[in-house]
């Protein structure tokens, strides 16, 4: 391949540099455009063509249906390691050695309270606020409680702020469940893992013994591997943006704890079951649904299906789907919303619009379905997301630090009035 592209504007010939990637992507660099042509710029809504930083994070190929972290196949680390090893490998760049991992959890575990006075912050919010919207506003709240900022260029600094995010992270998000139901506040329990410490922080009432199968932890586990990275989607762009500004870890993620939670990113997960639950008490009248999500004058669309750069089956979907059919045989689980999805993803793989536009099931089609057999509360499921998107954010957030990346700031095209003056 050539090592440069040509561009022609007004019979002005520019050569744009050509830049692979180490799986074999190839970019057209136009990071010199303006000052080249003065004052060019290119548009691309949605970055749908834009590749906005170089990374050695995640590989994803949307066309073959591949995705890896730090050179992982996905499917190797759901199988053989735990989501602290993966947080790890995200964060450091590595597999931790079994030396390397007691650290970290041990690190984890000494990091595991927040002041008190959190609470008073959380006190305010009214009970029936979202749990994303709580978490955002609790995780930018760390900040207050941890005002020193972190010296990108000191191993040690990150390190400490990193443990302490990994820490306190989930603690905050079970509270928001907790204020949600009126339940008196859990802490983190230190001889337990931090998968079961998550379900216990979250689940636990005062009255009764807690009790949870390895089966339910393993799962959870795996579903938060899953989500751990993602490269450059909507939350994590918005994580290395507002760090971009330099401002700091925690504000930073709780800017992306913001973006995850709409319907079209991580909020997903909740909408599929509401859709189901939808078209359960509208009858359970699948094909009526397909009508309408089909229909372009309808707003409705089969939430669960699509995903901008998968255009093959989500590899994550996959391993989840198999890992929900193994729960629900094994917890012994008949609902009729899982009917539905069954029956819903059968139709939309056989019918002629979804199949033309390459919308398949994506990872949130089932991992709401599991976390529903799980017995999580839908309110919870984009939270549980967050929790797993934690270790991808703080891993991109640092690599854009370190990267020395300049403030993301966009151009625009501007298409308003000109010239008014006020009479
Ligand atoms: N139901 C019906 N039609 C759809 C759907 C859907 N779920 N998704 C896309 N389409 C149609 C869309 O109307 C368009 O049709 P046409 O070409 O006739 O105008 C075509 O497919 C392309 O859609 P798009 O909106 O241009 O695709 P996008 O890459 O901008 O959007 C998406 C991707 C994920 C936002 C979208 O597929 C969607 O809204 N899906 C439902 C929400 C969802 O499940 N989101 C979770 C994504 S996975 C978790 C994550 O990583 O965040």
């Amino acid at each position: 391949m050539s090592k440069k592209a040509l561009l022609e504007i007004d019979g002005k010939k520019y050569e744009l540099p050509i830049i692979k990637g180490t799986e074999g992507e190839v970019a057209i660099d136009i990071s010199k455009l303006r000052a080249m042509t003065g004052g060019v710029i290119t548009m691309d809504p949605g970055f749908k063509n834009t590749g906005s930083c170089h990374s050695d994070i995640t590989f994803l190929d949307g066309e073959k249906g591949i995705l890896k972290y730090r050179g992982y196949a996905i499917e190797e680390l759901a199988e053989k390691k735990s989501f602290l090893d993966v947080a790890y490998l995200l964060i450091f760049g590595d597999l931790p050695t079994k030396e390397e991992l007691d650290t970290f959890v041990s690190d984890i575990k000494d990091e595991s309270m927040v002041n008190e006075e959190m609470k008073d912050i959380l006190d305010g919010f009214p009970r029936a606020a979202h749990p994303m919207g709580v978490l955002s506003a609790l995780t930018s709240a760390l900040t207050s409680f941890n005002p020193s900022s972190v010296n990108v260029s000191s191993d040690k600094d990150l390190y400490k702020a990193v443990v302490k995010i990994m820490a306190k992270f989930p603690l905050l998000a079970s509270w928001t469940y907790r204020k949600n139901q009126g339940y008196p506040m859990n802490y983190a329990d230190n001889s337990k893992g931090y998968v079961e410490n998550i379900l216990q922080m979250m689940f636990r009432i005062p009255t009764e013994k807690y009790k949870c199968s390895s089966t339910v932890i393993n799962a959870l586990d795996q579903l938060l591997i899953l989500h751990a990275d993602h490269e450059q989607n909507c939350s994590t762009s918005t994580v290395r943006i507002v760090g971009s500004s330099h401002a700091g870890l925690f504000a930073s993620i709780s800017a992306g704890v913001s973006a995850l939670w709409g319907p079209l990113h991580g909020g997903a997960n909740q909408a599929v079951i509401e859709m189901l639950d939808e078209i359960s008490n509208d009858g359970g009248d699948v094909d009526k649904f397909i009508l309408k999500a089909k229909d372009k004058s309808d707003p409705f669309r089969l939430m669960g299906f699509g995903h901008r750069v998968y255009k093959n089956f989500d590899p994550r979907a996959t391993i989840i789907k198999k890992a929900a059919d193994d729960l629900l045989k094994e917890l012994n689980i008949e609902d009729p919303t899982l009917k539905i999805a069954e029956k819903l993803e059968k139709i939309a793989l056989e019918d002629e619009y979804f199949k033309s536009r390459n919308l398949y099931p994506n990872v949130d089609f089932y991992s709401g379905i599991i976390y529903k057999a799980l017995g999580i509360p839908s309110e919870m499921f984009t939270v549980m997301f967050a929790i797993g998107r934690l270790p991808g954010w703080i891993a991109q957030w640092k690599e854009m630090r370190a990267n020395q990346e300049p403030i993301g700031r966009p151009r625009q095209l501007y298409q308003g009035k000109v010239d008014r003056t006020i009479k």
